[in-house]
């Protein structure tokens, strides 16, 4: 899941970016250690085998699937792209923020920049995210604001120009959680309320016909193994339930760490769903690839693409 979890070992982008880009500064801390001659007989001590029984699994989630800096970067370029080179937005709402990771991360980027994060699940908004929040600085935290509610809520529109966020994100899919059309128009409603004038909705999206099969998929991280598992699929109301476990290297897991039970929509159906809401418009974004079909991490809109069995971008919606 959420995130690139469908994204998961596919053509997707954060995941594999991370990957390359963290790979070189791992080896050079590596090197360093051992001119230091920290560890004088050639061996590092060993780390303890991550286990499930010593596992964070919000820890283990955000490691495997969430990486705000790549995110944060695309709402920058889709602002630019919408308002002019020379434009920035500065106050976000993450909705379905958990625990609010990429809201931290915009406040540390520049001290002009506020953001809101919003969540129900009050224990991942207010207790687990302090691994995020307590290293800000008092001025960086009062630009930040966490918000324990539905983002189906009336509250979250404010009358306030200065109050009024200039883009709003709803990432890993989490928006898929709205199984009715009702209540999907609802939500994009309320976003195209609160939302700046000209200000955007960013949604991440996964489709492809691998979406609807029932399935698993591994992927190793750093210290356990991320299983994302597609475990049914309804094709007469459209719902489907997926569950993330993680195995450690130990043999022991956490089965069903999160569950999602999810309706899954279509492009076609979102930008119809989008319009009804009042959206002037709903581009698609896809990653660029290279001359190897490699995602290089920027994206552009798009009109067409070939039927992939596994296809993700972003919807960006301007109010
Ligand atoms: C898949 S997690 C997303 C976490 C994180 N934003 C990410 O990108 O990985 C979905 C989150 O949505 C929250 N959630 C579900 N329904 C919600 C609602 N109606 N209003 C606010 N938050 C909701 C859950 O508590 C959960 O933390």
């Amino acid at each position: 899941m959420p995130k690139r979890s469908p994204q998961k070992e596919k053509p997707l982008p954060p995941k594999d970016r991370r990957s390359s880009a963290k790979a070189g500064s791992r080896s050079a801390a590596r090197v360093s250690r051992s001119a230091s001659g920290a560890s004088r007989f050639g061996k590092r001590p060993a780390r303890p085998v991550l286990t499930a029984r010593a596992a964070d699994k919000q820890r283990c989630y955000e490691a495997a699937v969430q990486e705000p800096d790549p995110e944060l970067d695309f709402l920058c370029a889709a602002y630019r792209h919408h308002h002019g080179r020379a434009a920035r937005p500065r106050l976000i709402r993450e909705d379905f923020a958990g625990s609010a990771w990429n809201s931290v991360e915009w406040v540390k980027r520049s001290p002009l920049n506020r953001a809101v994060a919003v969540d129900l699940d009050r224990r991942t908004l207010l207790e687990t995210s302090r691994r995020h929040t307590e290293p800000l600085s008092p001025e960086q935290r009062s630009r930040l604001r966490l918000v324990h509610d539905n983002v189906l809520s009336e509250s979250l529109i404010s009358n306030r120009a200065e109050d009024k966020p200039d883009a709003i994100m709803a990432l890993n899919f989490s928006y898929w959680i709205l199984h009715t059309r009702a209540d999907l128009v609802r939500y994009f409603e309320s976003c195209r309320r609160a939302l700046a004038k000209g200000g955007l909705l960013i949604m991440d999206f996964v489709g492809g016909s691998e979406v609807f099969v029932p399935q698993q998929e591994r992927r190793r991280c750093k210290g356990f193994t991320y299983i994302w598992d597609q475990a049914s699929y309804n094709p007469i109301d459209g719902r489907c339930v997926n569950h993330i476990h993680f195995e450690f290297k130990d043999g022991s897991r956490l089965d069903r760490a999160y569950t999602y039970p999810w309706r899954i929509w279509t492009i076609p159906e979102l930008r119809d769903c989008l319009a009804d809401a009042g959206f002037a418009e709903t581009q698609v974004w896809a990653e660029r690839e290279d001359t190897k079909g490699k995602g290089t991490g920027t994206y552009r809109p798009i009109t067409k693409h070939n039927p992939d069995p596994t296809f993700l971008c972003y919807l960006v919606s301007r109010g």
